[in-house]
């Protein structure tokens, strides 16, 4: 893949220089390569590990610069104006830094040569036809680059193509939302007022950047916090560490088994981090109990799902998931708890997680008991389906495992829990002078 989207690109180079263009205007290629040097020099990396460059407005308006020779200038001036700090500084491996100048190349040509194939139906002064002109340039370089960025994207971090498509391409059509027209308008004033004119317009562009990196910290920041409240959890509750973590995998995965949307899956796996968050207002003589609960400590342990609710209820960013943990003990046959809902009336995202946290307790040790194994487990998981749980989620789980074994849940882009213990954390903040003046007193 690598090597071809290379090759691609440097045949066409190869083509469109030889015999180079006898108009090339040798002025404004260097200030275009320049403006784009200083919009690309430190990318924005999104959710999903895709990076979001501002390269975008000036490749643009280098495509309708009619003062370039293109395609062949607009292209060189793709190859040689988006190098980034990452490449100069080597942070990124050789054939990166070539797959990323490949990528440029090939998404100015795809612009460079919508905007020729459209240019006989374009009069001058024709509003509709040069605005439909700009989309369909625009939709070209978007389509080829965006393409091209996530299935690399894709095959680095090992996640499914639609995954990190989906998590970064609204960002980017937000982007060049703003960006395409801008380019278009900076060659235009290029071209009618002076190349001098279009400096200006780098500051929206560095707003465009301030508001790409502000989304990236805010969607940080919200996965620090349910990181921090599943551990939370994990630290009161002794016997089940790391679980939620993992029961997020699992649902995870099932949910993108059964062809979820990639908003959805998301949702089930945070629902997972924090299903049993209600249990921190479960008094601990009753959570640390080794033995039977009576009747009373049960009814009272059953209270965890609406604590749950009721802690995640009065955050926006949370409230999706109130319904997935408030009902992630109903049983499919109605026989559960808080509600007694049955079959389709509890929300799927909880009909998945009762599935992945049964499995997950039946799979992994507990100080009081020995895991049974996968094929036990999902014996059990098979002669309670129907009864108490979903008989579609089952076969989900059942279909993913026939496939992928157990490594089937690695796929999540959630932050990893580390779970350390006292030696490990002393150590790390010996380390880490920063870390731990933050930590005194
Ligand atoms: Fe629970």
């Amino acid at each position: 893949m690598l090597a071809a989207v290379i090759g691609a690109a440097g045949v066409i180079l190869i083509k469109l220089s030889a015999p180079p263009p006898f108009d090339f205007n040798l002025g404004s290629f260097a200030f275009w390569c320049l403006v784009t040097l200083v919009a690309s020099v430190l990318p924005v990396r999104l959710p999903g590990d895709v990076l979001a460059t501002l390269s975008t407005g000036p490749l643009i308006a280098a495509v309708f610069d009619p003062n370039l020779a293109n395609p062949f200038a607009a292209c060189w001036v793709a190859l040689i104006g988006t190098f980034e700090l990452r490449d100069i500084r080597r942070q990124i491996p050789w054939y990166g830094t070539l797959f990323n100048r490949a990528n440029f190349v090939l998404s100015t040509f795809a612009a460079s040569l919508t905007l020729t194939v459209t240019q006989p139906w374009v009069r001058h002064g024709d509003a509709w036809g040069t605005f439909a002109q700009i989309v369909l340039v625009g939709l070209a370089f978007a389509l080829v680059n965006n393409f091209l960025s996530v299935l690399a994207a894709s095959v680095r971090t090992h996640s499914p193509f639609a995954k990190v498509w989906s998590l970064s391409v609204r960002q980017v059509a937000v982007g060049l939302l703003g960006q395409v027209p801008m380019g278009w308008l900076m060659a235009q004033i290029a071209d009618g007022v002076g190349y001098w004119a279009t400096v200006p317009f780098l500051i929206p562009l560095a707003l465009a950047r301030y508001t790409f990196t502000k989304y990236a910290e805010t969607r940080e920041l919200f996965l620090g916090t349910v990181s921090a409240l599943s551990q939370a959890i994990d630290a009161k509750d002794g016997f089940t560490r790391g679980h939620a973590d993992r029961v997020s995998r699992i649902a995870g995965a099932i949910a993108r088994e059964m062809g979820l949307g990639e908003t959805e899956i998301e949702r089930v796996e945070l629902a997972g981090l924090l299903h049993d968050i209600g249990k921190i207002g479960v008094e601990d003589r009753i959570l640390m109990k080794p033995v039977r609960l009576d009747d009373d400590e049960r009814e009272l342990m059953r209270r965890h799902p609406l604590y749950g609710a009721s802690i995640l209820e009065p955050s926006a960013a949370l409230r999706p998931l109130v319904t997935i943990v408030l009902h992630h003990h109903e049983n499919y046959d109605g026989s559960g708890y808080p509600e007694g809902l049955a079959g389709e009336r509890i929300p799927l995202g909880a009909r998945i997680i009762i599935v992945a946290d049964a499995y997950e307790a039946m799979t992994s040790d507990r100080i009081y008991r020995k895991a049974i194994g996968h094929q036990r487990a999902l014996e059990q998981l098979n002669r309670y389906k129907g009864l108490q749980f979903d008989p579609t989620v089952v076969r989900a789980l059942e279909g993913l495992l026939e496939r992928n074994g157990p490594s089937a849940f690695e796929v999540s882009d959630l932050p990893p829990i580390n779970y350390e213990t006292l030696a490990q954390l002393r150590i790390r903040l010996t380390r880490d002078p920063l870390l731990r003046d933050a930590n005194v007193g």
